[in-house]
């Protein structure tokens, strides 16, 4: 979390207040509530939401809640106190909607970034990825990783499934469309399942079970040790569903520490491209990743704003609106169902990994520190 000094803030604020009032384009403020910075991507997201925001002759201030809903709301509070004319959230739970109430309120436009705002009627856009087909991919991956086309219960193959956190409405999607390409292989005995099996995540108390609190690499790892000291003990692994890079890597730390994958690893999943899952990928250690290009998904979050503050039809390059795709799902916040417009996801192996190099994804830094080359 970007910390600035009391004397700084206060700073901050005078001179927001002063802006606020000038209506113009060039002093509308847009604020950036990003949920956390352990998982990188979220760092990459807010500086290419600063980027186009002030392109676009906003001003624009991001802030990063260190995965506490209650700091992201003052934060969200704080915008607001500033005179923000929107605000784009990457939401940590569904505590936010009171700071969203609000907002709506005060009829400062709210998007959802990435993450649906659960629980809330008081906003109405959310930017996102198709995040069944993100899971769908992921599916895919250790389909052909495993050739399960091939696969046959006289010869099965073994995997052990993971989640990503309980409280992120994305982490059922990107579950529930793995497991739609996956079952049918558990349901014929070529696949099987190692530890707890949620078919869906309808079957709460077993996604639960294999859900990894807030994102965390540390509770993945854990996890995956007690597995191999456990339920897996007794097999390989041939796969491991992980629900992102984060949980990718720590993962793959847990099985090179057992002798067991010490000359082959699993086929372990992933999302985000991040550049040391990218690395690891080209490396061949982690088997795939999603690109979801987060530069176009902040781009899109920005013309939404901006076409919110201005009243004018927002016109989304490259996106689909959920509900002509028959995903209106997506935008179901429990209380009301929200535009939702998804981009599209693109799956990453060894023999494409440069594919996000090539699209500009990564700082040259990230590129010199992975040796991504
Ligand atoms: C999800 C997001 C994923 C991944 C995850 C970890 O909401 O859709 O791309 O970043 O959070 O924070």
């Amino acid at each position: 979390m970007r910390k600035s000094s009391f004397a700084a803030a206060a700073a901050i604020l005078v001179a927001g207040t002063v802006f606020a009032g000038c209506g113009a384009a060039g002093g509308t403020l847009i604020g950036i509530a990003m949920p956390e910075t352990h998982v990188m991507r979220w760092i990459k997201d807010g500086a290419s939401l600063k980027k186009f925001a002030e392109a676009r002759g906003f001003r624009a201030q991001d802030q990063y809640a260190n995965a506490d809903q209650n700091m992201q709301n003052t934060q969200i509070q704080n915008f607001l106190t500033q005179g923000a004319k929107a605000i784009v959230v990457g939401c940590v739970n569904d505590g936010v909607a009171a700071a969203v109430a609000d907002a709506a309120r005060d009829k400062v436009t709210v998007i959802a970034y990435d993450r649906i705002i659960p629980e809330s009627a008081d906003y109405d856009y959310y930017i996102t990825f198709n995040n069944f087909k993100v899971g769908q991919l992921q599916g895919q991956g250790i389909e052909k990783g495993l050739d399960l086309k091939s696969a046959t219960a006289a010869a099965p193959k073994y995997i052990t499934l993971f989640a990503g956190s309980p409280t992120d409405g994305n982490a059922f999607f990107f579950y529930d469309g793995a497991m739609s390409a996956l079952n049918p292989y558990v349901e014929s005995g070529a696949l099987i399942v190692v530890g707890p099996y949620p078919k869906t995540s309808k079957d709460t108390a077993n996604f639960q079970r294999i859900a990894t609190e807030n994102w965390q690499a540390s509770v993945a790892k854990t996890r995956m040790e007690n597995l191999l000291n456990g339920d897996a003990k007794d097999v390989t692994l041939d796969a491991v569903l992980a629900p992102n890079d984060t949980l990718a890597r720590a993962i793959i730390e847990a099985c090179k520490a057992d002798a067991k994958y010490a000359n082959k690893l699993p086929v372990v999943t992933g999302q985000d491209a991040e550049a040391a899952s990218t690395a690891s990928i080209k490396n061949g250690e982690q088997y795939m990743t999603v690109f979801k290009d987060t530069t176009k998904l902040a781009e899109a979050a920005i013309i939404l704003a901006e076409s919110a503050v201005k009243g004018t039809t927002p016109n989304i390059p490259g996106a689909v609106l959920a509900s002509s795709i028959g995903l209106e799902s997506i935008g179901d916040t429990g209380k009301k169902v929200v535009k939702a417009y998804l981009l599209d996801p693109v799956i990453i192996y060894r023999e494409n990994w440069s594919d996000p190099v090539n699209a500009g994804f990564y700082t040259q830094e990230e590129i010199a520190q992975n040796n991504l080359k």
